[in-house]
């Protein structure tokens, strides 16, 4: 079942962005260290055109640190671009932040030089990447979402991270527009995609499919699963038989090991599995999102 959503939402928000990118000098995008390709919101670097971008790889603690490193050579080594990993315990201070900033528009700048005048970063994320945690670790206090709660004004979304540096967050949701449906799966299984939108059992699916291809150690080790076959009904049933999710008839009950799979991922319990590899390093058997592989700036958007 392919999977999307309110297109209808993306418009305001990527207008309202529109409006502001002008004003930015740096666009901060919190990207989920798991699948970094997927989280990435092309729309964005559509708006953002040439202005420097830091992204910040979170929820590194679930990352495969392998495949973190990886994917922070991969951006830094792209024009106009830096990357950091971040996570509950290995958090960037604002001063960490400012300074990757700083050598963003010094490598942009002429004469290594950048004026001393007023900067400005937004923060953009796509829905549960992490955004409000990091931006309340950054800060060292709760900040209030933004979006479209109605309590949320445009004043309070500014925030000064030093004398010469301003914290924009993102006005409106920044839904990815989800025309690549493995990406689609891949944020789905993350539990980036909400559940209305989705349909577990259609999810586990698609993730046992991917494990048992990617992951067979890992599918052995958590639940004595020998994967033999990428069949996920397979690999699925088996799951099920060795955790007990059956029905009283010994049918397997699908809701329940699709459940179990799924939330396994999330918090880690399968261990720090990253879905995606940097072009580079790709071998064909996880596919990235397109527009990252093609290297250039991607498209897309959507908005709540
Ligand atoms: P958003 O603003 O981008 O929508 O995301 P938000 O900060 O609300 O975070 C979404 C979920 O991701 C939260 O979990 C949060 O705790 C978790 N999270 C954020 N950063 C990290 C990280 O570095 N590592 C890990 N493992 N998780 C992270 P939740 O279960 O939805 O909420 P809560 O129960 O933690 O409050």
């Amino acid at each position: 079942m392919p999977i999307n959503w309110y297109p209808g939402h993306m418009y305001k928000a990527t207008k309202e962005m529109a409006r502001l990118v002008n004003d930015i000098d740096v666009l901060l995008e919190v990207l989920d260290a798991r699948m970094p390709a997927a989280s990435c919101n092309p729309k964005v670097h559509e708006l953002r055109a040439d202005k420097p971008c830091l992204h910040i790889l979170n929820k590194a603690d679930l990352a495969d640190p392998q495949r973190t490193h990886d994917w922070l050579n991969w951006f830094n080594s792209r024009p106009g671009s830096r990357a950091i990993a971040a996570d509950h315990r290995h958090n960037p201070s604002k001063t960490d932040i400012i300074r990757e900033c700083e050598k963003l528009l010094v490598r942009q700048s002429d004469d290594g030089q950048i004026p001393a005048r007023k900067r400005q970063i937004m923060i953009v994320g796509i829905p549960n990447v992490g955004k409000s945690t990091l931006m309340n670790r950054i800060l060292g206090r709760k900040v209030a979402k933004t979006g479209n709660e109605p309590a949320v004004t445009k004043g309070q979304q500014r925030i000064r991270l030093s004398d010469n540096w301003y914290l924009y967050d993102t006005p409106g949701i920044l839904w990815p527009k989800l025309e690549d449906q493995q990406a689609a799966y891949r944020l789905a299984v993350a539990g980036a995609i909400r559940n209305t939108a989705v349909d577990a059992e259609d999810v586990a699916f698609f993730a046992a499919e991917l494990l048992a291809r990617e992951f067979p150690e890992t599918l052995l080790q958590r639940y004595q699963v020998q994967c033999e076959t990428t069949d996920a009904e397979t690999v699925l049933t088996n799951i099920a038989q060795r955790r007990g999710c059956l029905r009283k008839s010994g049918q397997v009950d699908w809701h329940k090991v699709s459940t179990l799979l799924l939330n396994d991922y999330r918090s880690g319990q399968l261990g720090r599995l990253t879905l995606e590899r940097p072009p580079e390093a790709e071998s064909g058997q996880v596919p990235i999102s397109a527009t990252l592989a093609q290297g250039s700036p991607p498209t897309n958007a959507n908005e709540e």
